[in-house]
């Protein structure tokens, strides 16, 4: 008999094939997101899981679920899963990492290149007819060549912004708990600052760090204040790790000169105040969001899946 499985959302067809000849296969919902109520429901017989960023698998999802052997997130984040109850249970949990990596990379340069040169709102300005002619004071932004750019989390995708930034001639500064090695700091042209002066140096500061209580609101009011006031603030990782109503004081306040935000705090809503501001960006959370980055998350977390199934030790476990 093949394992029973609870995939929250319908996946991309490839990976439903892939994973329909293999489990039994229940699908929570279609499109949109699995209610709450529905997902307590459908694990209850599940040996497997398969849930998305946004559905949170926490103690009563998990005491649902007697038979449950793994939980597969299709997402490289898992802060939506409560790992220590999940291990306390002996369930096994995996994430997709690497295969997002350049696509978040690109996302995260595209949105500093926004913020910097203010694509979104010059390309409104011109859609509204409001381009009389070339001036020179026209949307003037700033440059990302000789800026100094601050990553906080240097890991994967923190390295591979790195890299795009240092194509662009920008100077990399970083911020990790870790220290990387000096060669590692040599080939990326990395330097390594405590968090509150990489706040104060950078030009840019863009993160890319896991959501954790040690990353909770990480970039506070007070931390929100060391930024230079014509600093720039980017995140695409996850929205707490920002206190978003201070940003969007701070903003408003011109204590900032601007910020693009791909994550929120309340996912999916947004601090109503950044909705007036057009020294923000704010996209819907798509770092990853493309056809063959969002199929390979999918495949990798199928393939954990049943690998926990199996019994096996799957490829990216976490916790
Ligand atoms: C996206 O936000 C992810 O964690 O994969």
């Amino acid at each position: 008999m093949k394992p029973k499985v609870l995939v929250t959302r319908e996946l991309l067809p490839e990976a439903m094939d892939f994973l329909r000849g293999r489990a039994d296969i229940e699908v929570g919902i279609s499109s949109g997101n699995l209610p709450r109520e529905d997902l307590l429901k459908k694990v209850s017989d599940k040996e497997g899981l398969l849930p998305l960023l946004v559905d949170a698998i926490d103690r009563e999802v998990i005491d649902r679920a007697p038979r449950l052997k793994i939980i597969a997130n299709c997402a490289v984040g898992y802060n939506n899963i409560d790992i220590d109850y999940a291990r306390q249970k002996g369930i096994l949990v995996t994430n997709t990492p690497g295969v997002l990596t350049e696509s978040t990379a690109e996302l995260t340069i595209a949105l500093i290149l926004a913020v910097l040169r203010r694509i979104p709102q010059a390309e409104r300005f011109t859609r509204d007819k409001k381009f009389k002619g070339w001036a020179l004071d026209l949307w003037l932004g700033k440059d990302l060549a000789g800026a100094k750019l601050g990553t906080i989390g240097f890991g994967r995708i923190g390295r591979a912004v790195a890299r795009r930034a240092s194509a662009f001639r920008a100077e990399i500064l970083y911020h990790d708990p870790q220290r990387t090695s000096p060669d590692i700091e040599m080939f990326y042209r990395a330097t390594y600052l405590p968090l509150d002066d990489l706040l104060r140096t950078a030009d840019i500061v863009t993160i890319h760090a896991g959501l954790n209580p040690q990353t909770h609101h990480l970039i506070s009011r007070e931390r929100l204040a060391l930024m230079k006031r014509d600093a720039v603030l980017v995140n695409v990782s996850r929205g707490p790790i920002v206190d978003e109503n201070a940003l969007a004081d701070a903003l408003a306040a011109g204590k900032l000169w601007g910020a693009g935000l791909d994550v929120y705090e309340r996912e999916p809503e947004i601090e109503e105040k950044l909705f007036s501001l057009d020294n923000v960006i704010l996209l819907p959370h798509i770092g990853s969001a493309t056809y063959a980055t969002r199929l390979k998350m999918a495949m990798t977390a199928a393939k954990n899946l049943l690998q926990g199934l199996r019994g096996e030790t799957p490829d990216n476990p976490v916790g």
